[in-house]
């Protein structure tokens, strides 16, 4: 696979150069017929657009991948969720596959010919930077790309990313110099995803591989890595950590359907197994008063966690199946997502629990991010037409494109004070830190401050 399939993430965006698939358009690489509707939902929420043409597999491989998206035999459990696909549609899922991606297909991608909708006066007081992360000799042979994954400031206007490419690093670069400075993680190989730092200054990272918290100490260089449950019983793979007014850390395990906590006092993690199995919990943000919100990616749901009852609330999405990999909390209390295979974007009101979904005026829409700026405008990164960031208006009910410097897919955002959007372009050609002022003119400084 070209991507790894640990993450359980499939989102990156085909390319069409350098390779030898033919791009082709939604019809011709799906043809209308009865597999096509069960392909998508029962598959394709999960595995994209792109995922099944890449591959060409006779009919009995088809067919023990299934099984193993069943359950069977998979460490991970269930895929498809128990009870929901019948033996006849199963059945057709498979001729269809074989059919159209089999043994004697040809490798395809999905030809999207993206046309944004352009507003010359929004593009015009814009501007775009990327910091380029440097290649170097430590890059490992079979890694010869770095890839950042999660930006995040520190209290000296620092922008921190994380560094998927072997070996695995954190690193920041300083925006006022453009000076980057990278920290090698004491384990090379175990795959941090997500990113933050506390009022002081420290950084944690979440590792996927190991069921790990990491944690830098800037100032000394010193690293150490905290087990995400102390008791040692549990197994899984974290995913993204936040920081709370006293400095906990918490954090989502994508493999493993928990939620976590590291205490900043006794330097001990707890972990709770979210209420829905396959949950896949990913995005994690705060509200106002502490509450803790979380995708659950697979499962189509947001999760909260009061941390004073420990008790669960899952919101489901209007829209079923789908995922969702990550949300944001606004200022009115607002909880928004992205409906990553559907183009939507959600809003719940806790108050209420009343959910409206907008649809993303662009076809082959994949919200990544979702995240609010200081005037509850709220910023979408999408990677589906080839990179894009948009700004949404609630008010008004609009969309404003933001097309991206590279092709690429951009899994977080972060926003500083004075409105400037962050970004990790990730399936990029060049890996770097990036930032869109969406009004040039009112940037008072290049560092970046929440
Ligand atoms: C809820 C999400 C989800 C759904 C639904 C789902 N998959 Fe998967 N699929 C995954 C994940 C995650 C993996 C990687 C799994 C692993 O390594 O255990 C995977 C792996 C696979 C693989 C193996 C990929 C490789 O090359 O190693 C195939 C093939 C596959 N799925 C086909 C299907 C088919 C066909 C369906 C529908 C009948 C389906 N999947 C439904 C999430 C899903």
């Amino acid at each position: 696979m070209a991507e790894p399939v640990q993450q359980g993430e499939f989102g990156f965006t085909m390319r069409s150069s350098g390779t030898d698939v033919t791009l082709v358009s939604y019809d011709e690489l799906y043809p209308r017929e009865p597999g096509r509707a069960l392909l998508e939902k029962q598959c394709m929420y999960c595995h994209g657009k792109n995922f099944f043409p890449a591959r060409q597999l006779p009919e009995v491989t088809w067919s023990t991948f299934i099984d193993v998206m069943e359950g069977k035999g998979s460490e991970r459990g269930a895929m498809i969720p128990p009870g929901t696909l019948s033996a006849a549609d199963r059945a057709t899922i498979t001729a269809y596959l074989t059919k159209h991606f089999g043994p004697a297909a040809t490798k395809r991608g999905l030809k999207v010919d993206a046309d944004f909708p352009l507003d010359e006066a929004a593009l015009g007081k814009a501007m775009y930077v990327e910091y380029y992360v440097p290649l170097d000799a430590s890059l490992d042979a079979t890694n010869k790309q770095r890839r950042t994954q999660e930006p995040h400031f520190d209290p000296d206007g620092n922008v921190w990313y994380t560094d998927r490419s072997v070996p695995n690093r954190i690193g920041h670069v300083d925006p006022r110099t453009g000076a980057i400075k990278d920290f090698v993680l004491p384990d090379p190989k175990a795959d941090p995803h997500g990113l933050t730092v506390d009022s002081r200054g420290r950084v944690f990272w979440a590792e996927t591989v190991g069921f790990h918290l990491g944690r830098l100490d800037p100032k000394t260089g010193a690293m150490t890595r905290y087990p995400m449950d102390s008791t040692g019983q549990s197994k899984g793979r974290g995913h993204t950590p936040v920081v709370d007014s006293r400095d906990n850390v918490w954090f989502t395990v994508i493999q493993g359907d928990m939620l976590g906590k590291w205490d900043a006092k006794t330097e001990k993690a707890t972990v709770w197994k979210v209420p829905t199995q396959g949950a896949a919990p990913y995005g994690v943000t705060l509200d106002k008063d502490e509450n803790v919100w979380f995708a659950e990616f697979r499962r189509c749901k947001i999760g909260k966690f009061d941390p004073r009852t420990e008790k669960f609330t899952e919101y489901e999405a209007p829209t079923q199946p789908c995922t969702i990999r990550r949300l944001g909390v606004d200022s009115k209390g607002m909880v928004w997502y992205g409906g990553f295979n559907n183009g939507k974007l959600g809003k719940i009101d806790p108050r209420t629990g009343k959910i409206v979904e907008y649809d993303i005026p662009m076809p082959f829409a994949e919200p990544y991010d979702v995240w609010p700026d200081r005037d509850d405008k709220i910023w979408i990164s999408d990677g589906g037409q080839g990179g894009t960031l948009i700004r949404f208006d609630p008010q008004a009910e609009t969309f404003t494109y933001f097309p991206t410097p590279q092709r690429t897919d951009q899994p977080k955002l972060a926003i500083t004070r004075d409105g400037a959007v962050w970004y990790t372009p990730r399936s990029s050609s060049k890996a770097a830190a990036g930032v869109l002022y969406p009004d040039v003119g009112k940037m008072t400084t290049p560092a970046a401050y929440y």
